[in-house]
């Protein structure tokens, strides 16, 4: 007999839900011009849900701290309670700016791992080096971008203009940009959004082949735990504003601010499932299509366990749908 090891592989599908309610009820909000209404809608929607799911999930990155943030705060409970027990990170809607103009690349994503094997990583900026399971062990955050853009276009058998790197288009970029470009390769900038590409990175196909920069460190967590189901890396290190985010980073656990932090320190272990729904479309994902009386979502689920990766398209009828998700929004 099979012994079965860690959270059920059912759950995965389970997970599925949550991020495809939360993508349902934010995409409605698209190019209307409100990112709060966006983020409100994924927000509850996912929550709802995930208390249909069998876990004791508690929030470890999330819509804030309790006192500011009703819903899916950190430290909330999640699920009915049953084991496992389990570390959640969620962004019911990672690009809250792409919905409210209607660009590409916003998902609803979450990742849950064994308890204790997600990082608690404060709200703050992180440096991050993100590529697919062919370049592990080629990259270092630390080193000059032409040197990562030559290991990791060699690990790929390409040529350094063959590559693809996203890169968030903020000022703060404007050395690395410069760098890259003089290393020859090519450039994705993006107005928002980077786990999505992130995750994409692992895909031969999706047109990226690195993600370099500065940008959320929960959201570095998120793409972290993609990756490590598909296999790939991530280093990252803390970017801390001012002596506040210092102090933020040292409660919730990390000492030393200035330390590399690896895949080991971003996501323990391997039982791990990350799900993620396109809202609109993106390198990796469709958005959500509205068709009448039905909408069809697009969404990966993944398994550190078995390095199983689906891509589920679903047809949800809205006569059979609760009404946070349902057609009448507005
Ligand atoms: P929101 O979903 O909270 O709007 O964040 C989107 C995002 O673009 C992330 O993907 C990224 O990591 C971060 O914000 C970048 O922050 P900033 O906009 O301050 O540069």
């Amino acid at each position: 007999m099979r012994v079965r090891r860690g959270m059920e592989r059912e759950l995965a599908l389970e997970f599925a839900r949550v991020t495809e309610a939360a993508a349902l009820a934010s995409g409605r909000w698209m190019g209307r011009g409100d990112k709060e209404a966006a983020d409100d809608a994924a927000v509850k929607a996912m929550r709802i849900v995930f208390d249909t799911v069998q876990i004791d999930g508690i929030v470890v990155i999330g819509e804030g701290e309790m006192d500011e943030a009703p819903m899916l705060y950190i430290g909330e409970k999640l699920g009915t309670g049953n084991p496992p027990s389990v570390d959640v990170a969620v962004d019911p809607l990672e690009g809250t700016n792409v919905v409210a103009k209607g660009l590409t690349g916003a998902i609803s994503v979450l990742a849950v791992a064994e308890r204790g094997c997600l990082l608690h990583a404060p709200d703050m900026y992180m440096n991050k080096i993100a590529v697919g399971p062919k370049a592990v062990g080629r990259i270092n955050l630390d080193a000059p971008p032409e040197v990562n853009l030559r290991a990791v276009a060699k690990a790929l058998d390409k040529d350094i203009q063959d590559l693809t790197v996203v890169i968030l288009d903020r000022p703060r970029h404007q050395e690395l940009i410069k760098a890259v470009r003089q290393a020859g390769a090519r450039i994705k900038l993006i107005t928002d959004g980077d786990v999505s590409p992130a995750v994409a990175v692992a895909f031969e196909d999706s047109g990226v082949d690195v993600l370099m920069g500065i940008g959320g460190a929960p959201e570095g967590v998120l793409a972290a735990a993609a990756l490590r189901c598909v296999g790939g890396e991530m280093q990252g290190r803390l970017w801390p504003e001012d002596e506040a985010d210092v102090a933020r980073a040292k409660a919730m656990g990390i000492s030393d601010v200035q330390r590399l932090l690896t895949m080991d320190d971003l996501v323990k272990g391997e039982d791990v499932i990350f799900a993620a729904t396109g809202i609109t479309d993106g390198d990796l994902l469709r958005g959500v299509r509205y068709l009448g009386n039905t909408a069809k979502t697009h969404t990966v689920v993944m398994r550190g366990l078995t390095g199983t990766i689906r891509f589920i398209e679903a047809i949800h009828r809205f006569d059979k749908k609760p009404n946070y998700i349902g057609p009448k929004r507005f």
